[in-house]
């Protein structure tokens, strides 16, 4: 497939480098094959319409109609644990003024002696894609926003490239950002397993008052949180998961992208298949 000059500028964006195929008129046969760097692979090179588009194509097309774009990979029939959410939390019954004021309050560990600001999260109330990363960084910290660093910068493009963004928009566009942790570790240190399992109940909580179609899972914590296993990434990528009925794909921590420039193009499957199955969710809704 061609892309247009928008695509090509988005995959530009992501870093990804496009390759352009020869006008129809050259023999294809001379031309040689693109090199192994290009991005995205021959298997995910189906770019997924925006996320607004796609709602009004499903929207468009009867329920029974064949017009789903094929998951990238199959999902694999290994099943994954569910991390099922304490119900003993009283957060459990917050609404967003009440969870935001909790948040904000929280002194359940020890990170809420070192942090400038928790990090709530941002984004449409009742997003249709909902993307959570680990934890709050220098900047987060400082400016009280997810992502707003040099990954954060990385995720708006990738979210660009598939027709979502955190600015203001409708729930199909606008994504709600959350991290599993919603204060900085000092130092930006891996978090430690008590201060995971005492924040869990805040991104439980975001979660079901989200009811989101599908949520986004970037970097292991992330995953050990939502899924409750402790596999790679590497591992658990090309399959769709569930966290508490939702479905969860799971992708590469843009930091981590940041330095391994060569797994971009994975990210790019992940969310094509991410979009994949938004796809579905929206057409049996
Ligand atoms: N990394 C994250 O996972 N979250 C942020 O908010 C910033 C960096």
């Amino acid at each position: 497939m061609a892309w247009s000059e928008r695509q090509q500028a988005m995959l530009r964006g992501m870093g990804l480098k496009v390759w352009v195929p020869p006008p129809a008129a050259e023999p294809l046969l001379d031309t040689p094959p693109p090199p192994a760097a290009v991005a995205p692979p021959a298997q995910a090179i189906e770019r997924p319409a925006p996320a607004a588009q796609v709602q009004a194509q499903v929207q468009a097309a009867p329920v029974s109609a064949p017009a789903l774009a094929p998951v990238a990979r199959p999902a694999a029939p290994a099943p994954v644990a569910v991390h099922v959410p304490r119900s003993d939390s009283p957060v459990g019954s917050m609404d967003w003024p009440a969870l935001r004021e909790a948040v904000a309050g929280c002194t359940a560990c020890s990170l809420c002696e070192s942090r400038t600001q928790t990090v709530f999260g941002v984004g449409h109330a009742n997003a249709h894609w909902m993307i959570v990363g680990e934890a709050p960084g220098e900047q987060e910290d400082r400016l009280g926003e997810p992502f707003v660093g040099a990954a954060g910068q990385l995720l708006d493009q990738m979210l660009k490239a598939v027709g979502l963004t955190r600015q203001d928009g409708e729930a199909v566009q606008q994504v709600f950002i959350a991290n599993t942790l919603k204060c900085r570790p000092p130092r930006n240190r891996n978090p430690l397993p008590e201060e995971l399992a005492r924040c869990s109940p805040f991104l439980s909580r975001q979660i079901e008052l989200v009811q989101p179609k599908l949520i986004l899972a970037m970097g292991r914590f992330a995953i050990q949180q939502l899924l409750g296993t402790d596999e790679s990434v590497g591992k658990l990528r090309g399959r769709v998961h569930q966290h508490a009925g939702v479905p969860v794909i799971v992708t590469y921590h843009p930091a981590y992208l940041l330095r391994q420039l060569t797994e971009k193009a994975k990210t790019w499957e992940d969310l094509c298949l991410a979009m994949s199955v938004y796809r579905r969710q929206l057409a049996s809704a």
